[in-house]
Protein backbone atom coordinates (compact mmCIF):
# COMPACT_ATOMS: atom_id res chain seq x y z
CA UNK A 1 0.00 0.00 0.00
CA UNK A 2 1.21 3.12 -0.91
CA UNK A 3 0.03 7.18 0.03
CA UNK A 4 0.94 10.69 -0.45
CA UNK A 5 0.62 13.06 1.91
CA UNK A 6 1.10 16.60 1.06
CA UNK A 7 1.74 19.33 3.76
CA UNK A 8 3.83 18.17 6.27
CA UNK A 9 2.42 20.53 9.75
CA UNK A 10 1.36 18.88 12.78
CA UNK A 11 -1.50 16.79 11.13
CA UNK A 12 0.46 15.86 8.05
CA UNK A 13 3.70 14.95 9.61
CA UNK A 14 2.39 13.21 12.33
CA UNK A 15 0.10 11.13 9.80
CA UNK A 16 2.95 10.23 7.63
CA UNK A 17 4.85 8.83 10.37
CA UNK A 18 2.10 6.53 11.98
CA UNK A 19 1.47 5.27 8.36
CA UNK A 20 5.48 4.64 7.35
CA UNK A 21 5.22 2.81 11.16
CA UNK A 22 2.42 0.78 10.28
CA UNK A 23 4.61 -0.55 7.11
CA UNK A 24 2.66 1.75 4.73
CA UNK A 25 4.50 3.35 1.81
CA UNK A 26 4.81 7.02 2.66
CA UNK A 27 5.44 9.94 -0.11
CA UNK A 28 5.75 12.70 2.16
CA UNK A 29 5.66 16.24 0.57
CA UNK A 30 5.90 19.76 2.01
CA UNK A 31 6.81 23.00 -0.51
CA UNK A 32 9.01 24.37 2.23
CA UNK A 33 12.72 22.73 0.77
CA UNK A 34 14.55 23.36 4.14
CA UNK A 35 11.39 21.61 5.90
CA UNK A 36 12.60 18.72 3.80
CA UNK A 37 15.87 18.46 4.03
CA UNK A 38 15.37 18.35 7.62
CA UNK A 39 13.07 15.71 7.79
CA UNK A 40 15.43 13.48 5.76
CA UNK A 41 17.63 13.92 8.23
CA UNK A 42 15.44 13.16 10.88
CA UNK A 43 15.12 16.74 12.39
CA UNK A 44 11.13 17.74 12.61
CA UNK A 45 10.52 21.52 12.40
CA UNK A 46 8.30 21.51 15.63
CA UNK A 47 8.24 19.59 19.02
CA UNK A 48 6.16 17.07 19.52
CA UNK A 49 6.39 14.02 21.91
CA UNK A 50 7.71 11.15 20.26
CA UNK A 51 8.09 12.10 16.57
CA UNK A 52 11.62 12.40 16.54
CA UNK A 53 12.07 8.89 17.57
CA UNK A 54 9.42 7.83 15.50
CA UNK A 55 10.45 9.67 12.59
CA UNK A 56 14.03 8.16 12.87
CA UNK A 57 12.78 4.64 12.75
CA UNK A 58 10.64 5.35 9.81
CA UNK A 59 13.61 6.41 7.62
CA UNK A 60 15.27 3.17 8.75
CA UNK A 61 12.49 0.74 8.05
CA UNK A 62 12.47 3.28 4.46
CA UNK A 63 8.77 3.71 4.31
CA UNK A 64 8.64 6.87 4.17
CA UNK A 65 10.14 9.84 1.25
CA UNK A 66 10.26 13.34 1.47
CA UNK A 67 9.36 15.32 -1.09
CA UNK A 68 8.82 18.89 -1.67
CA UNK A 69 7.41 18.72 -5.03
CA UNK A 70 4.44 15.61 -6.53
CA UNK A 71 6.54 15.86 -9.05
CA UNK A 72 9.31 14.00 -7.90
CA UNK A 73 7.21 11.38 -6.75
CA UNK A 74 7.25 7.83 -8.80
CA UNK A 75 3.71 7.01 -8.05
CA UNK A 76 1.18 8.92 -6.16
CA UNK A 77 -0.58 5.51 -4.59
CA UNK A 78 -3.74 4.79 -3.49
CA UNK A 79 -5.01 7.34 -1.73
CA UNK A 80 -3.49 11.48 -1.31
CA UNK A 81 -4.32 12.96 1.41
CA UNK A 82 -4.42 17.15 1.55
CA UNK A 83 -3.13 18.43 5.28
CA UNK A 84 -2.26 22.51 3.91
CA UNK A 85 -2.85 25.06 6.28
CA UNK A 86 -6.13 27.17 6.17
CA UNK A 87 -5.20 30.36 7.76
CA UNK A 88 -7.45 32.91 8.75
CA UNK A 89 -7.57 35.98 6.81
CA UNK A 90 -9.98 39.02 8.43
CA UNK A 91 -11.85 36.05 10.10
CA UNK A 92 -12.33 33.90 6.87
CA UNK A 93 -10.10 30.78 6.33
CA UNK A 94 -8.14 30.72 3.20
CA UNK A 95 -8.17 28.26 0.64
CA UNK A 96 -5.11 29.27 -1.32
CA UNK A 97 -3.21 26.27 -0.21
CA UNK A 98 -5.69 23.94 -0.92
CA UNK A 99 -6.93 25.01 -4.16
CA UNK A 100 -3.65 25.47 -5.27
CA UNK A 101 -2.69 21.82 -4.58
CA UNK A 102 -5.79 20.41 -5.99
CA UNK A 103 -5.01 22.94 -9.46
CA UNK A 104 -1.46 21.59 -8.92
CA UNK A 105 -1.98 17.66 -8.58
CA UNK A 106 -5.19 17.19 -10.36
CA UNK A 107 -4.01 16.91 -14.10
CA UNK A 108 -1.15 14.39 -13.02
CA UNK A 109 -4.18 12.25 -12.05
CA UNK A 110 -5.55 12.51 -15.60
CA UNK A 111 -3.84 9.63 -17.49
CA UNK A 112 -3.85 7.44 -14.57
CA UNK A 113 -5.42 4.09 -14.91
CA UNK A 114 -6.94 3.33 -11.10
CA UNK A 115 -7.11 7.03 -10.19
CA UNK A 116 -6.16 7.76 -6.13
CA UNK A 117 -8.51 8.62 -3.48
CA UNK A 118 -8.35 12.38 -2.93
CA UNK A 119 -9.03 13.26 1.51
CA UNK A 120 -9.25 16.47 2.78
CA UNK A 121 -7.80 16.35 6.10
CA UNK A 122 -7.57 20.19 6.39
CA UNK A 123 -9.91 22.03 8.32
CA UNK A 124 -12.73 23.71 5.88
CA UNK A 125 -15.65 25.51 6.69
CA UNK A 126 -19.34 24.06 5.72
CA UNK A 127 -20.00 24.18 2.40
CA UNK A 128 -16.48 24.79 1.08
CA UNK A 129 -16.13 21.12 -0.66
CA UNK A 130 -19.34 22.09 -2.62
CA UNK A 131 -18.86 25.15 -3.27
CA UNK A 132 -15.18 25.54 -3.91
CA UNK A 133 -13.43 22.43 -4.02
CA UNK A 134 -15.73 20.06 -6.48
CA UNK A 135 -15.53 23.25 -9.14
CA UNK A 136 -11.78 22.59 -9.28
CA UNK A 137 -12.16 18.79 -9.67
CA UNK A 138 -14.55 19.45 -12.33
CA UNK A 139 -11.92 21.62 -14.32
CA UNK A 140 -10.18 18.31 -15.08
CA UNK A 141 -12.74 15.23 -14.49
CA UNK A 142 -16.57 14.65 -15.34
CA UNK A 143 -17.67 12.15 -12.58
CA UNK A 144 -17.55 11.79 -8.39
CA UNK A 145 -17.21 8.14 -8.17
CA UNK A 146 -15.83 6.79 -11.17
CA UNK A 147 -13.55 9.49 -12.91
CA UNK A 148 -12.38 11.07 -9.77
CA UNK A 149 -12.89 9.98 -6.09
CA UNK A 150 -13.07 12.72 -2.86
CA UNK A 151 -13.88 12.42 0.87
CA UNK A 152 -13.52 15.13 3.82
CA UNK A 153 -11.85 13.25 6.87
CA UNK A 154 -11.37 15.97 9.54
CA UNK A 155 -8.62 15.62 12.15
CA UNK A 156 -9.31 15.62 16.03
CA UNK A 157 -5.66 15.11 17.30
CA UNK A 158 -4.39 17.59 19.56
CA UNK A 159 -0.74 19.33 19.63
CA UNK A 160 1.35 17.56 22.25
CA UNK A 161 -0.24 14.43 21.56
CA UNK A 162 -0.68 13.97 17.83
CA UNK A 163 1.22 10.72 17.65
CA UNK A 164 -0.75 9.02 20.22
CA UNK A 165 -3.84 10.69 18.59
CA UNK A 166 -3.07 9.42 15.07
CA UNK A 167 -2.38 5.64 16.51
CA UNK A 168 -5.95 5.77 18.68
CA UNK A 169 -8.31 8.35 17.00
CA UNK A 170 -11.34 8.60 18.72
CA UNK A 171 -13.45 8.92 15.80
CA UNK A 172 -13.35 8.34 11.83
CA UNK A 173 -15.29 10.81 10.15
CA UNK A 174 -15.49 10.28 6.35
CA UNK A 175 -17.95 12.71 4.24
CA UNK A 176 -18.51 11.45 0.97
CA UNK A 177 -21.02 11.25 -1.31
CA UNK A 178 -20.08 8.27 -4.16
CA UNK A 179 -20.13 4.46 -2.69
CA UNK A 180 -16.59 3.65 -4.08
CA UNK A 181 -15.04 6.25 -2.12
CA UNK A 182 -16.84 5.13 0.80
CA UNK A 183 -16.04 1.88 0.21
CA UNK A 184 -12.83 2.69 -0.69
CA UNK A 185 -11.85 4.55 2.41
CA UNK A 186 -13.55 2.81 5.07
CA UNK A 187 -11.72 -0.81 4.10
CA UNK A 188 -8.65 1.42 4.40
CA UNK A 189 -9.57 2.61 7.61
CA UNK A 190 -10.43 -0.42 8.90
CA UNK A 191 -7.39 -2.08 7.89
CA UNK A 192 -5.74 0.18 10.10
CA UNK A 193 -7.48 0.40 12.75
CA UNK A 194 -9.04 -2.53 13.54
CA UNK A 195 -13.13 -2.66 14.57
CA UNK A 196 -12.69 -0.49 17.66
CA UNK A 197 -12.61 2.75 16.39
CA UNK A 198 -16.28 3.95 15.18
CA UNK A 199 -16.22 5.56 11.66
CA UNK A 200 -18.75 7.84 11.05
CA UNK A 201 -19.35 7.92 7.25
CA UNK A 202 -21.69 11.03 6.33
CA UNK A 203 -21.86 13.62 3.54
CA UNK A 204 -19.47 16.20 2.11
CA UNK A 205 -20.86 19.28 4.34
CA UNK A 206 -21.87 17.87 7.88
CA UNK A 207 -18.20 16.05 8.05
CA UNK A 208 -16.73 20.01 7.39
CA UNK A 209 -19.86 20.79 9.97
CA UNK A 210 -18.40 18.13 13.05
CA UNK A 211 -14.89 19.77 12.84
CA UNK A 212 -16.01 22.78 13.27
CA UNK A 213 -18.59 22.39 16.05
CA UNK A 214 -16.62 20.36 17.72
CA UNK A 215 -13.84 22.59 17.98
CA UNK A 216 -16.81 25.35 18.63
CA UNK A 217 -17.88 23.56 21.90
CA UNK A 218 -14.72 23.02 22.82
CA UNK A 219 -13.67 26.67 22.90
CA UNK A 220 -17.80 27.04 24.55
CA UNK A 221 -16.20 24.77 27.20
CA UNK A 222 -13.28 26.52 28.21
CA UNK A 223 -14.89 30.14 27.86
CA UNK A 224 -17.70 28.84 29.92
CA UNK A 225 -15.32 28.24 33.07
CA UNK A 226 -13.54 31.01 32.58
CA UNK A 227 -16.37 33.04 33.09
CA UNK A 228 -17.60 31.21 36.14
CA UNK A 229 -14.04 31.48 37.23
CA UNK A 230 -13.87 35.24 36.63
CA UNK A 231 -17.32 35.09 39.16
CA UNK A 232 -15.15 33.38 41.42
CA UNK A 233 -12.47 35.76 41.79
CA UNK A 234 -14.72 37.98 43.17
CA UNK A 235 -16.66 36.10 45.58
CA UNK A 236 -14.86 35.44 49.03
CA UNK A 237 -14.02 31.49 49.33
CA UNK A 238 -15.07 30.80 45.95
CA UNK A 239 -12.62 28.03 44.40
CA UNK A 240 -13.43 27.14 40.48
CA UNK A 241 -11.32 24.07 40.49
CA UNK A 242 -13.55 22.39 43.20
CA UNK A 243 -16.77 24.00 41.07
CA UNK A 244 -14.95 22.46 37.82
CA UNK A 245 -14.44 18.96 39.56
CA UNK A 246 -18.34 18.65 40.88
CA UNK A 247 -19.90 19.68 37.58
CA UNK A 248 -17.89 17.14 35.57
CA UNK A 249 -18.65 14.51 37.63
CA UNK A 250 -22.33 14.63 35.98
CA UNK A 251 -21.71 12.37 32.63
CA UNK A 252 -23.94 14.69 30.90
CA UNK A 253 -20.91 17.28 31.26
CA UNK A 254 -17.79 15.37 31.54
CA UNK A 255 -14.33 16.27 33.66
CA UNK A 256 -12.62 17.61 30.66
CA UNK A 257 -11.71 21.01 28.72
CA UNK A 258 -12.86 22.80 32.18
CA UNK A 259 -9.55 23.75 33.00
CA UNK A 260 -9.79 27.39 33.79
CA UNK A 261 -7.09 29.79 32.75
CA UNK A 262 -5.85 32.63 30.73
CA UNK A 263 -7.78 31.90 27.83
CA UNK A 264 -7.66 29.95 24.92
CA UNK A 265 -5.03 30.09 22.29
CA UNK A 266 -2.98 27.78 19.91
CA UNK A 267 -3.55 27.60 15.87
CA UNK A 268 -6.83 26.19 15.80
CA UNK A 269 -9.57 26.91 18.54
CA UNK A 270 -9.24 30.54 18.41
CA UNK A 271 -9.15 30.43 14.73
CA UNK A 272 -12.13 28.05 13.83
CA UNK A 273 -14.14 29.88 16.27
CA UNK A 274 -13.86 33.28 14.24
CA UNK A 275 -14.62 31.50 10.98
CA UNK A 276 -16.87 29.62 12.37
CA UNK A 277 -18.58 32.64 13.05
CA UNK A 278 -18.27 34.34 9.42
CA UNK A 279 -20.61 31.37 8.44
CA UNK A 280 -23.16 31.78 10.59
CA UNK A 281 -23.15 35.71 9.18
CA UNK A 282 -23.08 34.17 5.76
CA UNK A 283 -26.24 32.62 6.27
CA UNK A 284 -27.58 35.41 7.97
CA UNK A 285 -28.30 33.61 11.28
CA UNK A 286 -27.14 34.75 14.78
CA UNK A 287 -24.35 33.44 16.65
CA UNK A 288 -24.87 34.81 19.93
CA UNK A 289 -23.39 32.41 21.80
CA UNK A 290 -20.25 31.57 19.80
CA UNK A 291 -19.77 35.95 19.94
CA UNK A 292 -19.89 35.42 23.57
CA UNK A 293 -17.33 32.25 23.84
CA UNK A 294 -15.30 34.72 21.59
CA UNK A 295 -15.91 37.94 24.00
CA UNK A 296 -14.99 36.18 27.20
CA UNK A 297 -11.77 34.77 25.78
CA UNK A 298 -9.97 37.72 24.30
CA UNK A 299 -11.08 39.34 27.34
CA UNK A 300 -9.46 37.53 29.54
CA UNK A 301 -5.63 38.72 29.50
CA UNK A 302 -7.29 42.23 30.49
CA UNK A 303 -8.55 40.85 33.23
CA UNK A 304 -4.91 39.15 34.14
CA UNK A 305 -3.87 42.44 33.74
CA UNK A 306 -6.13 44.45 35.82
CA UNK A 307 -5.24 41.87 38.71
CA UNK A 308 -2.06 42.79 38.07
CA UNK A 309 -2.47 46.12 37.88
CA UNK A 310 -4.40 46.36 41.75
CA UNK A 311 -1.85 44.10 43.29
CA UNK A 312 1.27 46.03 42.09
CA UNK A 313 -0.66 49.83 42.15
CA UNK A 314 1.37 50.46 39.26
CA UNK A 315 2.84 48.65 36.18
CA UNK A 316 4.95 51.42 34.44
CA UNK A 317 8.96 50.25 34.97
CA UNK A 318 7.84 47.32 36.60
CA UNK A 319 10.14 43.77 36.49
CA UNK A 320 7.25 40.91 35.44
CA UNK A 321 8.63 37.29 34.90
CA UNK A 322 6.39 35.68 32.36
CA UNK A 323 6.80 31.35 32.83
CA UNK A 324 5.23 29.50 29.76
CA UNK A 325 5.17 30.92 26.70
CA UNK A 326 3.86 28.30 24.53
CA UNK A 327 0.16 28.05 24.34
CA UNK A 328 -0.06 24.61 25.96
CA UNK A 329 2.45 22.63 27.86
CA UNK A 330 4.24 20.04 25.99
CA UNK A 331 4.88 22.34 23.33
CA UNK A 332 6.95 24.80 21.31
CA UNK A 333 3.91 26.86 19.40
CA UNK A 334 3.21 30.31 20.29
CA UNK A 335 0.33 30.89 17.53
CA UNK A 336 -1.98 32.64 19.25
CA UNK A 337 -0.34 32.08 22.49
CA UNK A 338 -2.02 34.53 25.09
CA UNK A 339 1.44 34.64 26.81
CA UNK A 340 2.36 36.56 23.39
CA UNK A 341 -0.65 38.77 23.75
CA UNK A 342 0.03 39.34 27.74
CA UNK A 343 4.20 40.12 26.81
CA UNK A 344 2.56 42.16 24.31
CA UNK A 345 0.09 44.57 26.24
CA UNK A 346 2.88 44.73 29.46
CA UNK A 347 5.29 45.94 27.12
CA UNK A 348 2.51 48.57 26.05
CA UNK A 349 2.77 49.67 29.90
CA UNK A 350 6.60 49.99 29.47
CA UNK A 351 6.86 47.09 31.78
CA UNK A 352 10.13 45.30 32.12
CA UNK A 353 9.76 41.65 30.83
CA UNK A 354 11.57 38.16 31.83
CA UNK A 355 10.59 35.08 30.19
CA UNK A 356 11.16 31.22 30.53
CA UNK A 357 9.36 28.53 28.73
CA UNK A 358 11.24 24.82 28.72
CA UNK A 359 10.28 24.33 24.88
CA UNK A 360 9.44 27.74 23.29
CA UNK A 361 12.13 30.18 23.91
CA UNK A 362 13.68 30.62 19.81
CA UNK A 363 10.02 30.81 18.71
CA UNK A 364 9.08 33.79 21.32
CA UNK A 365 12.41 35.37 20.26
CA UNK A 366 11.60 35.86 16.79
CA UNK A 367 8.25 37.47 17.85
CA UNK A 368 9.97 40.02 20.41
CA UNK A 369 13.73 39.81 19.97
CA UNK A 370 15.34 41.97 22.00
CA UNK A 371 12.81 43.85 23.82
CA UNK A 372 12.31 41.25 26.45
CA UNK A 373 14.92 39.00 28.02
CA UNK A 374 15.41 35.52 27.61
CA UNK A 375 16.55 33.32 30.46
CA UNK A 376 17.37 29.83 30.67
CA UNK A 377 15.83 28.88 33.86
CA UNK A 378 13.01 29.52 36.40
CA UNK A 379 15.58 31.04 38.78
CA UNK A 380 16.96 32.82 36.48
CA UNK A 381 13.67 34.25 35.22
CA UNK A 382 12.41 35.29 38.39
CA UNK A 383 15.10 37.07 39.28
CA UNK A 384 14.85 40.32 40.62
CA UNK A 385 10.80 40.08 39.64
CA UNK A 386 8.15 42.03 41.20
CA UNK A 387 6.08 39.95 39.94
CA UNK A 388 6.06 36.08 38.16
CA UNK A 389 2.98 35.12 36.46
CA UNK A 390 2.48 31.40 35.56
CA UNK A 391 0.69 31.10 32.18
CA UNK A 392 1.18 27.37 31.11
CA UNK A 393 1.37 23.99 33.10
CA UNK A 394 4.84 22.75 32.25
CA UNK A 395 5.41 20.05 34.37
CA UNK A 396 8.96 22.05 35.50
CA UNK A 397 6.59 24.90 36.21
CA UNK A 398 4.25 21.97 38.11
CA UNK A 399 7.26 20.40 40.15
CA UNK A 400 8.97 23.27 41.33
CA UNK A 401 12.50 22.80 42.86
CA UNK A 402 12.53 23.61 46.85
CA UNK A 403 15.35 26.43 45.95
CA UNK A 404 12.44 27.83 43.05
CA UNK A 405 10.00 27.72 45.97
CA UNK A 406 11.56 29.63 48.21
CA UNK A 407 12.47 32.21 46.17
CA UNK A 408 8.91 32.76 44.68
CA UNK A 409 7.60 33.13 48.58
CA UNK A 410 9.02 36.73 48.32
CA UNK A 411 7.59 37.55 45.03
CA UNK A 412 4.16 38.43 44.08
CA UNK A 413 2.97 35.36 41.87
CA UNK A 414 -0.03 35.21 39.82
CA UNK A 415 -0.91 31.73 38.84
CA UNK A 416 -3.13 31.29 36.35
CA UNK A 417 -3.56 27.41 36.07
CA UNK A 418 -3.18 27.11 39.60
CA UNK A 419 -0.63 24.41 39.28
CA UNK A 420 1.70 25.75 42.57
CA UNK A 421 -1.72 25.53 45.24
CA UNK A 422 -0.32 22.89 47.39
CA UNK A 423 3.11 24.78 47.28
CA UNK A 424 2.73 28.07 47.80
CA UNK A 425 -0.18 29.79 50.28
CA UNK A 426 1.06 32.81 50.84
CA UNK A 427 -0.87 36.14 51.04
CA UNK A 428 1.19 37.58 47.47
CA UNK A 429 0.12 34.33 46.06
CA UNK A 430 -2.82 34.79 43.60
CA UNK A 431 -4.74 31.96 41.79
CA UNK A 432 -7.05 32.95 38.55
CA UNK A 433 -10.50 31.73 40.00
CA UNK A 434 -9.71 31.73 43.24
CA UNK A 435 -10.42 33.84 45.98
CA UNK A 436 -9.17 33.84 49.52
C1 LIG B 1 -7.54 21.55 19.32
C2 LIG B 1 -8.55 20.42 19.61
O1 LIG B 1 -8.47 20.05 20.99
C3 LIG B 1 -8.24 19.20 18.72
O2 LIG B 1 -9.23 18.21 18.92
C4 LIG B 1 -8.24 19.65 17.25
O3 LIG B 1 -7.92 18.55 16.39
C5 LIG B 1 -7.22 20.75 17.06
O4 LIG B 1 -7.54 21.86 17.94
C6 LIG B 1 -7.29 21.18 15.62
O5 LIG B 1 -8.35 21.65 15.19
O6 LIG B 1 -6.33 20.91 14.88
P1 LIG B 1 -5.00 22.00 20.11
O7 LIG B 1 -5.08 23.30 19.38
O8 LIG B 1 -3.80 21.13 19.93
O9 LIG B 1 -6.27 21.06 19.74
O10 LIG B 1 -5.08 22.35 21.65
P2 LIG B 1 -6.08 22.07 22.86
O11 LIG B 1 -5.56 20.99 23.69
O12 LIG B 1 -7.48 21.97 22.40
O13 LIG B 1 -5.90 23.43 23.67
C7 LIG B 1 -6.31 24.68 23.10
C8 LIG B 1 -6.19 25.79 24.10
O14 LIG B 1 -7.17 25.67 25.13
C9 LIG B 1 -4.84 25.86 24.84
O15 LIG B 1 -4.45 27.20 24.93
C10 LIG B 1 -5.15 25.26 26.21
O16 LIG B 1 -4.30 25.73 27.22
C11 LIG B 1 -6.57 25.77 26.42
N1 LIG B 1 -7.35 24.96 27.37
C12 LIG B 1 -7.66 23.66 27.08
C13 LIG B 1 -7.77 25.52 28.56
O17 LIG B 1 -7.50 26.71 28.86
N2 LIG B 1 -8.51 24.76 29.43
C14 LIG B 1 -8.84 23.47 29.15
O18 LIG B 1 -9.54 22.84 29.99
C15 LIG B 1 -8.40 22.90 27.95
Amino acid sequence: MKVTIIGQGFVGLSLSVVLASKKIQVNAIDINKEKILNLKKAKPPFYEPNLDISLKKCIKLKTIEFYYSHDQVKALGEIIFIAVPTPNINGKINLDFVSSVLNNILPSLKNMNTKPVVVIKSTIAPGTTDRTLLPIFKKFFKKLGSDFYLAINPEFLREGNAINDQLKPHVIVLGTMDKSTKLKLNNFFRKLYGNKIPIINTNFATAELIKYSNNAFLATKISFINSISNLCQNIPGANIDEVAKVIGMDSRIGPLFLNAGPGFGGSCLPKDLESFISVFKTYKIQSELLESVKKINDKQIDIIIKITKENLKKLTGKTISILGLAFKENSDDIRESKSIELIKKLLFYDCKIQVYDPLAIENTKNVFSDKIFYADSILECINNSDCVIIMNSNNEFKNMKKQELKKLVKIFVIDTRRILKNSLSKKNYIQIGVKN
